[in-house]
């Protein structure tokens, strides 16, 4: 990437602004010289934010599998692609090289096509962080086949609504999984989800924590023996650069999950680019990526990122509190790990357990840190420095989405100086803005506003599967002609850019979206309830957590039973990460006289600030206000 490549300030300065002065010229460059394509495109870049349209390299055909893992055969076929890091300590982690993850996804994509698997059709991977799970997800690229990934945490509910949504026939699970010292029954999960998602027709189990699996006949079929019998080669689907690679979804703050959609070209470019640059990855380098690849953290950055970068990639199926709250340094050391990248919240439950868990560790090999997520605090940020970095290694806070596929604001290690609870600059080529309430741009700098993104990026989502209206609502028609994030900010006097957090009824609990609606709903599933408002407080290792109100029809009966069943319906039909930590029942809801929920006043009674309600004597019923305090839980 030499000319490109970012490795002073001045360099990131002069790069910065070719992007923004010739965004074409600069994304075609970076595209031609990094990439193997079969034929290149027409015109770089074809926009129009006012209706969600965004085109990059339109017309080039490629496949990213071939970016991903055949061009690298020729010089670094023995080189290690990914370094699986088993859930047992005692379990020994497997090194795939580049020729032998070639080759396995050779075998997947066969069986797949052996399957009736063709270019364009979804396939619902519901697996652990296993090699198979990679392995899978590439095999449906190679095929041409759009992957949908759903976060094995989820419940049977939660996966079959994402299989009937993207019409997924077939669906690749494992009998289990294992998380710590426990194991979860993910068959059982799946054939629990496929009772309310009858399209799917084929699911293909791999064998992980050898349960006797209950296998059904004409449906279910064991992965692995088709695996073995299957051809190591199979050709790679010519893929048009705007072509889907994968669905993902992710909470919307109403209505059901949105599955974001992104196509291959511009996707494969911009993870690539940043991958390389903002762990400053360089040859040799073992990279590590703490999330799950049910996560697209996981799908960029553990990935398509690496890979393209012939990097190697540390995979780890289990938490970081297994065996002991020391487990994340025993892998560091072992593997001797350059770059580690986790979440704020991992942090934090890691910094309460003190530093006794990384005395005697070496972990001296470590370069760079990340965070991504969520808002990392001061405190946490300085320990992580401390402790982990030892004070020499640069740490990049990452501020991106789902939905914009990769890093869009970050320091870059070395070149773009850290600053802490900031993510700091933009990433080359991104333009953001904040907006004031007037829908104005705001140009001066010590301020705070929504944040938006004024001209595309290559990885920025193309659609929701199936309701581009819903695409074109919920991000583009906020203000005119811009991307708006749903995130509010802080700009400093320097342009460092501070994320300040969600400004929609979406919470981010330990790192992850939830959207209070959908929460809602299902919790006024429960017989007695008559009515809920869910909202986030500030949670020490969790970041925020979830806070629900809850109204019930018969109040005469209130008792533990009814929380603990909240959260079972809770838990069912989203699953465990979706609990509420507090539940405060209520005689009554604020409520404006217009009937809307009140949830500013909640928010700020959940977080037992109860100073700054402002003006309530407007609301329908303010003395709900009063009740409520008056039985607020501490
Ligand atoms: C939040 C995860 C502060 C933000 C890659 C965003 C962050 C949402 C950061 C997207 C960060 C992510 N600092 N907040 N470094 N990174 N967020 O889709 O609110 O799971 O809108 O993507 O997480 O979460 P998602």
């Amino acid at each position: 990437m030499d000319k490109y490549n970012i490795s002073t300030k001045d360099q990131y300065d002069s790069i910065y602004k070719d992007s923004i002065n010739d965004p074409e010229g600069f994304w075609s460059e970076i595209a031609l010289r990094n990439f193997s394509w079969k034929s290149k495109w027409k015109n770089v870049l074809e926009w129009d934010f006012n209706h969600a349209k965004v085109e990059w390299f339109k017309g080039a055909k490629l496949n990213i599998t071939e970016n991903c893992l055949d061009r690298h055969l020729e010089s670094n076929s023995d080189k290690t692609a990914i370094i699986f890091e088993p859930n047992n300590p005692n379990e020994s982690s497997e090194k795939i090289t580049y020729r032998s993850l070639f080759e396995r996804v050779c075998q997947m994509s066969n069986v797949l096509k052996d399957k009736g698997v063709k270019k364009g059709d979804r396939v619902c991977i519901y697996l652990p962080m296993i090699p198979e799970l990679a392995i899978t997800v590439l095999a449906c690229a190679r095929i041409g086949a759009i992957h949908s990934v759903v976060f094995a945490g989820f419940s049977a509910s939660a996966l079959s609504t994402r299989i009937n949504d993207c019409e997924s026939k077939i669906v690749i699970t494992s009998d289990g999984s294992y998380r710590g010292n426990k194991t979860i029954d993910l068959k059982g999960i799946v054939d629990d989800a496929l009772l309310d998602a009858e399209i799917v027709d084929t699911v293909l189990v791999v064998n992980r924590i050898n349960s006797k699996i209950n296998l059904i006949e004409g449906r279910d079929v064991l992965l692995r023996p088709l695996l073995e019998n299957a051809e190591k080669f199979c050709k790679a689907e010519v893929m048009d650069a705007e072509d889907p690679l994968f669905i993902l979804y992710t909470s919307g703050s109403t209505g059901k999950p949105k599955g974001m959609v992104h196509s291959c070209g511009g996707y494969m470019v911009y993870t690539s680019y940043t991958f390389k640059n903002i762990f400053q990855y360089k040859k040799n380098n073992i990279y590590w990526c703490t999330a799950d690849i049910g996560w697209i953290t996981g799908h960029s950055y553990i990935l398509y990122g690496p890979l393209a970068n012939c990097a190697t990639t540390v995979m780890f199926e289990g938490v970081p509190s297994y065996p002991d709250f020391g487990r994340f340094w025993d892998i560091v050391e072992k593997h001797k790990v350059n770059q580690f990248y986790t979440a704020p919240t991992a942090i934090r439950a890691l910094a309460k357990q003190g530093t006794s868990y990384i005395a005697g560790k070496d972990i001296s090999s470590l370069k760079v840190l990340g965070t991504v997520g969520e808002p990392i605090n001061e405190e946490a940020w300085h320990w992580y420095d401390k402790n982990i970095g030892k004070g020499k290694c640069p740490i990049v806070d990452t501020w991106w989405q789902t939905e914009t596929g990769g890093v869009l604001i970050s320091s870059i290690p070395g070149i773009i100086e850290a600053k802490p609870t900031f993510a700091t600059l933009p990433f080359i080529g991104v333009q953001p803005v904040l907006m004031d309430n007037n829908s104005n741009e705001i140009s001066e700098s010590d301020v705070v506003g929504r944040l938006c993104i004024k001209f595309p990026w290559p990885s920025i989502a193309r659609t929701i599967w199936g309701d581009h209206k819903r695409y074109v609502d919920t991000y583009f028609s906020t203000f005119d002609n811009m991307y708006f994030t749903g995130d509010g900010a802080y700009k400093d006097s320097h342009g460092n850019f501070r994320i300040t957090g969600r400004v929609d009824d979406v919470i981010i609990v330990s790192g992850h979206n939830l959207g209070t609606a959908p929460i809602e709903d299902v919790i006024n599933e429960h017989n007695n309830v008559a009515e809920s408002a869910i909202v986030g407080f500030p949670h020490e290792i969790k970041g925020n957590a979830l806070y629900g109100f809850v109204t019930l029809k018969n109040s005469s009966n209130i008792s533990e039973n009814i929380k603990n069943e909240i959260n079972k319906l809770i838990s069912d039909k989203i699953g465990p990460i979706a609990k509420l930590d507090k539940i405060q029942f209520t005689e009554a809801l604020p409520k404006t006289r217009s009937g809307k929920i009140m949830r500013r006043i909640l928010r700020k009674i959940a977080a037992n600030d109860f100073k700054n309600l402002g003006d309530i004597s407007t609301l329908l019923n303010p003395e709900a206000v009063q009740a409520i305090i008056e039985n607020h839980i501490k």
